[in-house]
């Protein structure tokens, strides 16, 4: 915790802004040179569009393309074909909407807007009944209704709470339910096993995990997909199309339409080297003891409170807080002032929002780059705001 668990000096934008105190990585993290490296050398030496030529180039790209995919595959204890590379854990969990066809939906109220709306808009354009799961002042979900699909998250994005999420895809089977679990926030940040978990899909983002923008993962437990309808339809992702009509490709290839996102694969597997180098136990333990120690310093500071689990081993890399009387926007922009980058908002949670009754939090996340220091500098900051 006293430093950073990979060296601020392997990220250009601390070169570039070496005072900056970036606590937004629950947004989006920072690139290492590591990956901005292998893309750029992709692009320098070896790139060419896959699974259509037969020559050199193209060879060596689709080898890169498929190497992509048996890492995250490993990452998360999968198998390569149950991997889906989309533009974004957004579009993942829009994919699944549109494909599978439950006779019930329930939708737990502290998702992101990308895990809640586009089941609360299938629900009501195919006419089937949704429940929405209620948490606990914590965020712990409570009771899960009787249901065709449940869609819930490893871990909030505004609280940091990290549900049983093995325990809930056990009810859910039970249940008779598929279950769809949102890690876009557990994932980057330590060891995440979909068959130790259970679950029937698990969607991620490469970008909030050191890897670049424009790339999603989604995980489909192996053919649970064969009987799916596709979701874009165009060229790698047909076995034959004529005028009477089109075969399509097995998964993962028949939701991977068009020219995919290779550079950002690339990008992503150099970033999974370089955090499992790192040890996904370690980024876990550092971001736990950053949590512990933001608490701490949080609750010492007058008229300051935050939100979600008091116990750092139930909770993510993430802290959202409030101070009296005072808009969670002025308070991040009071800290932008002082080179300390923080997100404010509803942080695309506004049903969550609405369920704890506040409009919005100032929120903080930690990860491998940041250190004590960077607590130190927002703590001492917050402190110079209790001027009344
Ligand atoms: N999902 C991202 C966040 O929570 C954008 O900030």
């Amino acid at each position: 915790m006293d430093k950073p668990l990979i060296p601020k000096d392997e990220f250009p934008i601390f070169r570039n802004n070496p005072s900056l105190n970036f606590l937004d990585s629950a947004a989006s993290s920072q690139k290492p040179e590591s990956v901005i490296n292998a893309m750029d050398e992709f692009y320098s030496t070896t790139y060419a569009n896959i699974h259509r030529g037969m020559y050199k180039l193209s060879e060596q790209s689709t080898n890169l393309y498929e190497k992509a995919r048996e890492k995250v595959a490993k990452l998360i204890n999968a198998k390569p074909n149950e991997i889906i590379f989309t533009k974004s854990a957004t579009e993942s969990l829009n994919l699944l909407a549109y494909v599978l066809e439950p006779k019930s939906y329930a939708v737990s109220v502290m998702e992101h807007h990308s895990n809640f709306v586009p089941w609360q808009f299938m629900a009501k354009a195919r006419k089937k009944p949704i429940s929405y799961i209620d948490i606990d002042d914590e965020g712990f979900f409570r009771k899960l209704p009787k249901a065709g699909l449940y869609a819930l998250s490893a871990a909030s994005n505004v609280l940091g709470t990290i549900n049983n999420i093995h325990g809930l895809c056990d009810e859910i089977r039970d249940n008779k339910g598929i279950s769809v679990i949102d890690a876009t926030q557990a994932v980057p940040h330590g060891k995440f096993d979909v068959k130790k978990e259970g679950c029937d899909f698990t969607a991620f983002s490469s970008h909030k995990m050191l890897g670049p923008t424009g790339i999603g993962v989604l995980y489909a437990k192996e053919g649970i997909l064969d009987n799916a309808k596709p979701f874009l339809f165009g060229g790698d992702m047909i076995k034959s199309v004529s005028v009477e009509g089109t075969e399509f490709s097995d998964a993962p290839y028949k939701y991977e339409a068009g020219t995919p996102p290779i550079a950002e694969a690339i990008g992503l597997s150099a970033a999974i080297d370089l955090l499992e180098k790192t040890g996904m136990e370690n980024i876990r333990n550092h971001e736990m003891a950053l949590t512990k120690y933001a608490m701490e310093s949080i609750e010492n500071i007058k008229n300051i409170s935050y939100y979600g689990p008091k116990d750092p081993r139930k909770k993510a890399g993430v802290i959202s807080f409030n101070v009296s009387g005072m808009h969670a926007n002025d308070v991040a922009y009071f800290l932008s002032a002082k080179n300390i980058a923080i997100r404010s908002g509803h942080h695309c949670a506004m049903p969550l929002h609405r369920r704890l009754n506040i409009t919005g939090t100032a929120r903080a996340s930690f990860y491998v780059y940041n250190d004590k220091s960077d607590i130190d500098a927002l703590a001492d900051a917050l402190g110079k705001l209790n001027f009344r």
